[in-house]
């Protein structure tokens, strides 16, 4: 049966985790996947995470099945969180999911069964698993410009010229925050005039929100996306656990479809679970529990609050401290612009060949393009980090 089947294409994130364990040098410095490392080079388990496991240990009595789109709780907690209190829960509907990839997959099922000619247009660059996500669901994909190398800004006149081609009920994927891979994310401003532009013409913003609290702030780092979709009639998000709650690998994720109708929204919640069903059934249950008993209880959400401010103050340290070295080793401001991104990456805009001299020469692994996790610095990496990158690009 497998005998004519071709070798798979593999992630480029995922084939370079492979070759960072493969490498045996001791010297290497793994700065691929997005995961957030403390001082130590470790990846804790967060203190608010570790008590809510600790009640729920002592109090969850059954394993039975939870339901189709997880727990109730814990998706009306996730969707307070992102669009505030005030939002009329009547008008969402929601799915605890298996990660935001999850989340992103039953979105993209949902548009499929829409509109299955819908195209889903996504920024260049963006996550690289976004094109094999959403387009293997069976949409179109097309690509609008995001990203200018050479200034770091947004290109967004040109997003908006690639974007007026696109028609009504297209899908437009936003990253919330934090843009992977770039670090740079629209202004206020933009989240503003897109809004416009997106409802003049009737295109559907789905938000990939990976990184929330990473950025400036719980609050500030849903202001753009919450001025975009207030213009717009219907908004779709996928929100990701794994890396504000540090809860990795236990896949929590949340999908969410915000209407103007309490019809459209009990329809799509319909529609959620049964495509939930027919792909793995039922999403897994603790790593949300633990999210949900964190998010219901005051003083474990202020502790997960403080938490997260530490990581994202501790983040954007090491950029400013990143930017601060390259400047003193080169007399330039060339490098300044790590330390104004936003999230766990910063771009390089660097080739092929000068990573594989990185990674060859000075047993430094970044991804394709150049995308370094800030988030996975040491301190005491960053002096060598920097002498060779100024290496390999002179
Ligand atoms: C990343 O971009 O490194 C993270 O989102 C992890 C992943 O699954 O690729």
């Amino acid at each position: 049966m497998f005998q004519n089947l071709a070798r798979p294409t593999v992630d480029a994130i995922i084939a370079l985790m492979a070759q960072v364990n493969a490498d045996e040098r001791t010297n290497k410095i793994d700065l691929s996947v997005g995961i957030y490392k403390d001082d130590k080079g470790n990846t804790p388990v967060m203190k608010s995470v570790r008590e809510a496991e600790d009640r729920l240990h002592t109090s969850q009595d059954t394993k039975k099945y939870v339901g189709l789109t997880g727990d109730p709780l814990f998706n009306q907690e996730m969707t307070k969180l992102v669009l505030g209190d005030q939002q009329d829960l009547s008008l969402t509907a929601s799915a605890q999911a298996p990660g935001g990839s999850g989340a992103l997959r039953l979105l993209s099922e949902l548009i499929y069964a829409a509109k299955p000619d819908a195209t889903v247009w996504l920024s260049d660059p963006t996550w690289p698993n976004h094109n094999s996500l959403l387009g293997s669901v069976g949409l179109n994909i097309e690509i609008y410009p995001y990203f200018n190398y050479d200034t770091q800004e947004v290109r967004f006149d040109e997003l908006c010229a690639a974007l007026s081609k696109a028609k009504k009920d297209d899908v437009v994927v936003l990253h919330g925050c934090c843009h992977n891979p770039t670090g740079r994310d629209m202004s206020l401003d933009q989240w503003t005039k897109l809004g416009q532009f997106m409802s003049e013409k009737g295109l559907i913003p789905l938000i990939d929100l990976a990184y929330l609290g990473f950025g400036d702030g719980l609050e500030e780092d849903v202001q753009g996306l919450k001025a975009l979709i207030k213009q717009v009639p219907t908004s779709l998000l996928a929100v990701s656990c794994s890396k504000n709650f540090g809860v990795y690998r236990d896949r929590v994720g949340c999908s969410i479809v915000l209407t103007d109708s309490v019809d459209i929204a009990q329809t799509c919640q319909g529609h959620l679970g049964a495509i939930a069903r027919r792909i793995y059934s039922m999403p897994p249950d603790h790593g949300a529990a633990v999210v949900r008993t964190i998010l219901c209880d005051d003083a474990l959400k202020n502790m997960w609050k403080e938490e997260l401010s530490e990581m994202r103050e501790r983040v954007n340290g090491l950029r400013a401290a990143f930017a601060k070295q390259l400047r003193d080793l080169t007399g330039t401001t060339k490098w300044d612009f790590i330390a104004n991104q936003r999230g766990m990456f910063t771009l390089l805009g660097l080739t092929d060949e000068e990573i594989a001299k990185l990674r060859n020469d000075h047993a430094i692994y970044v991804v394709k393009g150049g995308r370094i996790n800030v988030a996975g610095l040491q301190q005491s990496d960053i002096e060598n980090i920097s002498k060779a990158l100024i290496a390999v690009t002179s």
